[in-house]
């Protein structure tokens, strides 16, 4: 997968996509990035990246010529047509379907905003999907574009060493994680649970199915919500 990132901070994303398994994956040609800084698009003389919103009223918008131009700029790269994904407030809440969706493109082109917002026509005429990281409102688009690269690319395969680690994480099953536990056996008087010494494969597995559900009940009801639960499992939740 290639991911091109429109900023006009490159530099922040250096240290977090050159990192652990970012930097593993592009070494294992899984994955490779490039930072675009869409002011070297600019027409004008200052390189002015933004002009102020028709109407009136506070704030600078980003024009669309420049990041029109990045964009196709970097458009082609693929067989495949891009998802381009604009990172805002008033996006669609991203979520672990969402990276596995973005996870099976060959390209996608994230652009980050900064200012106020941006000229409707970005949304209209280029954009594919648009994504908020939360209900918070960020200084600009990098954080949640490094986000999205981080949670799409360790889907990516070959890239995780353990290739069973990214269907069990939580919300892919659609549930939070069970409690893990490694040595020693009892740590300052806390001990791991008995089931889990037993070597008894489908008594673990009952275990951790159920600390799934029971955490997920716990921490985050609304997960459950769309899910058809058994008996079993019905009986433990009222347990
Ligand atoms: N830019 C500013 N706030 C954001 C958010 N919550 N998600 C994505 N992009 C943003």
């Amino acid at each position: 997968m290639h991911i091109d990132i429109l900023t006009l901070f490159p530099e922040m994303f250096e240290g977090v996509l050159n990192a652990s398994i970012l930097k593993r994956a592009q070494e294992r040609n899984a994955f490779s990035y490039q930072t675009t800084n869409f002011r070297e698009y600019t027409l004008n003389k200052h390189n002015k990246v933004d002009d102020y919103p028709y109407g009136g009223g506070a704030g600078l918008v980003l024009s669309p010529q420049p990041i029109f131009d990045a964009v196709e700029a970097v458009k082609g790269k693929t067989d495949t047509p891009p998802r381009v994904v604009l990172m805002c407030p008033q996006g669609e809440p991203y979520n672990q379907r969402k990276a596995e969706d973005f996870s099976y493109e060959e390209h996608l082109i994230i652009i980050c905003g900064h200012y106020e917002g941006f000229d409707e026509r970005i949304r209209q005429e280029l954009v594919t999907d648009e994504v908020s990281i939360g209900d918070y409102v960020l200084t600009g688009g990098e954080l949640g574009a490094m986000v999205v690269v981080d949670s799409v690319v360790r889907l990516l395969p070959g890239v995780l060493g353990n290739e069973s680690s990214a269907p069990r994480d939580s919300f892919s099953s659609g549930l939070l994680e069970h409690p893990h536990y490694t040595r020693p056996a009892e740590f300052r008087g806390a001990q791991v649970p008995d089931v889990l010494l037993s070597g008894n494969h489908a008594k673990i597995d009952e275990w951790r199915h159920y600390q799934s559900l029971k955490r997920t009940y716990e921490r985050r009801p609304d997960l459950l919500l769309n899910r058809a639960l058994s008996d079993k499992e019905k009986a433990w939740i009222q347990a």
